[in-house]
């Protein structure tokens, strides 16, 4: 079978109140538009056409990275007259299954039940029951339960309006038949749309069997069309999401607490999630790790056993074994940790590598650094990374050990085994097992008299 999966997505989302178009923004971190195009690839089409319209070359250029040909419906006219758009590039022998770039969580299981259960020739369709049909098109069924037509709200009588069976808009048929159908469309309705549903009653006519498959959960045929609909889904999708993890071993504290926006996500067994964690963009965590309460992770890669305690903050980095990171430890990006490191509280590590075994402790910043093996960083510890001009690194051995409030000015390199003393400011090399102190010598004054306040 060859398949050309089309999306509709030329709507304007007046609704949503907002000057970004609709299909732009964003559920579970990922756009409306780029998770049916994503959901589209997996039924392995021969083709992705998405319908664009309003604010449609903005929906273009942030989306130039997806594997679909775009073709502009230039007035919005009705969903018939949309799927007519992408006709003319559809291959002649190819099926159509027609998605909605605002229904974003349509499953795979779902498409390819409609695919497989309808017959070549047929036309196939997806539909729900719903508590509150209004505003849907209602599936209409004859004595023998089979679907005769669909008559939509603001055209239907009295009578209809009471079906709670509603038609989910995702359908299926051949590009054969399309091409037969859709010119035949009429406007002469309430919204003077040429409507994709009144195919049915045209497949009807001609003896085209026609099958109606039913959605797995109102929530994978939810449309968004309001700010409040996008946030409802955001937490069916949240916790649903919750589920699929801890049901493949991953303990999460609170599932209402978990927020996940990631392109990609992988998480090992027996590593906990306590409340309040995000995890945003690509995040592969290992297993029997464990992440504290209210830790922000954003690209990132951590290995097994890693612990990052409560309210840390880390974005692009690469965490090896056994790491032990924060609580209020920030990594920005390019931070490496080799295995057993340890960042304590209060740490700021951008752009550098710490080697294993060895420890940041407290309150300091280490930028643009390479640190070797069991390497312990004094509090309050400073690379003078920045000249105001230009960034510049700072080289530490294996085994060194920098005193308490040391500024190390770059470029500057410590050999292995050297120690600096406590409140140094070190702006040349240290040479291996030299200990280096650069400090005013004390003063002790006897007899010191405070000074006394003037009245
Ligand atoms: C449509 C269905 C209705 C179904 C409902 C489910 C039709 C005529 N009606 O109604 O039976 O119950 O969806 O949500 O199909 N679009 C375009 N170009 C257009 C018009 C629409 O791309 O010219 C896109 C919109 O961006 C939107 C989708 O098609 O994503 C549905 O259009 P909309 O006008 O919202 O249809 P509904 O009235 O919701
Ligand atoms: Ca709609």
């Amino acid at each position: 079978m060859i398949l050309n999966v089309i999306i509709l997505a030329a709507g304007q989302g007046k609704r949503m109140a907002s000057k970004l178009p609709k299909v732009l923004h964003r559920l579970g971190g990922v756009t409306l538009l780029e998770r049916v195009v994503k959901t589209a690839q997996q039924l392995s089409p021969d083709s992705i056409f998405v319908v664009y319209g309003n604010g449609g070359a903005h929906v273009r250029e942030h989306l130039t990275h997806l594997p679909v040909k775009w073709v502009e419906q230039k007035e919005q006219l009705g969903t018939g007259h949309a799927v007519m758009q992408a006709l003319p590039f559809c291959n002649p022998n190819a099926k159509i299954l027609v998605l909605y770039g605002d229904v974003p969580l349509i499953s795979v299981a779902t498409l390819q039940q409609l695919l497989k259960t309808t017959p070549s020739n047929g036309l196939g369709l997806i539909v729900t029951h719903v508590e509150n049909p209004t505003g849907f098109g209602r599936i209409i069924r004859n004595a023998k339960q089979e679907i005769i037509r669909i008559v939509e709200h603001r055209d239907a009588s009295d009578e209809e309006r009471l079906i709670q069976e509603i038609n989910t808009g995702i359908l299926t048929s051949t590009v054969e038949n399309f091409k037969q159908w859709l010119p035949a469309l009429k406007n002469s309705n309430q919204q003077h749309e040429y409507y994709l549903t009144d195919t049915i009653a045209m497949a009807v006519k001609e003896h085209c069997p026609i099958n109606g498959v039913p959605a797995r959960s109102h929530q994978e045929v939810a449309g968004v069309n309001n700010g409040f609909e996008l946030a409802i889904l955001e937490r069916y999708y949240q916790e649903h999401h919750a589920q699929q993890l801890a049901l493949t071993g991953v303990r999460i504290m609170d599932y209402r607490r978990l927020d996940i926006r990631c392109e990609e996500l992988t998480i090992g067994q027996d590593t906990v999630l306590d409340v309040n964690v995000i995890l945003e963009g690509r995040v592969k965590i290992g297993s029997h790790c464990s992440i504290g309460p209210n830790v922000i992770l954003h690209n990132v890669t951590l290995g097994d056993h890693v612990t990052i305690l409560a309210n840390s903050v880390i974005e692009d980095s690469e965490i090896a074994d056994h790491c032990e990171i924060g609580p209020f430890a920030r990594l920005r990006p390019g931070t490496h940790l080799e295995k057993s490191a340890k960042v304590g509280n209060f740490v700021e590590i951008k752009k550098s590598l710490i080697g294993e075994n060895s420890k940041v402790n407290h309150l300091s910043y280490i930028g643009d650094a390479t640190l070797g093996k069991y390497v312990n960083i004094g509090a309050g510890t400073i690379t003078c990374n920045y000249d105001g001009a230009n960034k510049w690194p700072t080289i530490i051995g294996d085994h060194v050990f920098i005193g308490s409030n040391n500024s190390l000015v770059a470029p500057v390199t410590l050999e292995d085994y050297s120690t600096t003393g406590a409140g140094s400011t070190i702006t040349k090399t240290v040479p291996a097992h030299e200990l280096s102190i650069s400090r005013a010598p004390q003063k002790n004054i006897a007899n010191w008299q405070r000074p006394k306040k003037s009245t």
